[in-house]
């Protein structure tokens, strides 16, 4: 077993494997934003789940410029579950927004949709707060993975279940750095 820059266990891997370029990304997430924009964008706050969604959302809030549109940004931080754990499914908030909701469009941005947890709870949570609409956006959708029912209004690529780093998204907190996303091979 070797061990990574956090001290965390890791499997022998590679990520050389690209599943989706930069290229195709940068395009994506425009065609994305060309529908948000077709939505409600007035009184818009865009709020990204951290960690995973830094890079992908930076890229977001830089393409509504297209739009003239001039979102407000803020982050969540939450506590994960656990892989093996499926018991509660409970998402807690460890780090919350500032700014305040009530009344605003509220675009709710993550890496990957897999589960559905994350973005179900979060959703409900931050509609209880009076924000007048709540739409998700995510790069990545796992359909295969999911455990409660949750679609995301606006989702850029549906992949198969492989283990994807890159564009944001980690392996023991590393590889989010990767400008595309890269499957993760584990070797014997
Ligand atoms: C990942 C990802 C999503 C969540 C999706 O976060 O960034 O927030 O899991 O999974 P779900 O649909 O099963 O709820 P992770 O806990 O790995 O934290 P990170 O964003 O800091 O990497």
């Amino acid at each position: 077993m070797n061990y990574g820059a956090g001290g965390y266990p890791m499997q022998v891997h590679d990520v050389k494997e690209i599943l989706i370029d930069k290229h195709t990304i940068a395009k994506r997430v425009d065609e994305l934003v060309d529908d948000i924009a077709a939505g409600p964008s007035g009184n818009l706050i865009v709020v990204g789940i951290l960690k995973g969604s830094f890079v992908f959302l930076a890229d977001l809030m830089r393409s509504f410029h297209r739009h003239d549109i001039h979102p407000r940004i803020d982050f969540l931080t939450l506590s994960s579950y656990g892989s093996g754990s499926t018991s509660s499914g409970e998402v807690e908030i460890i780090h919350d927004i500032r700014e305040d909701i009530s009344g605003a469009n509220v675009l709710l941005v993550d890496d990957i949709l897999d589960t559905g947890r994350t973005l179900s709870a979060t959703k409900k949570r931050l509609l209880a707060r009076g924000a007048k609409s709540i739409r998700t956006c995510v790069l990545l959708d796992k359909k295969a993975r999911r455990a409660v029912e949750f679609e995301a209004d606006h989702a850029g690529f549906s992949i198969d279940d492989h283990f994807v780093v890159g564009y944001g998204l980690d392996y023991n907190n590393l590889y989010r750095e990767l400008p595309h996303i890269a499957k993760v091979s584990f070797h014997d």
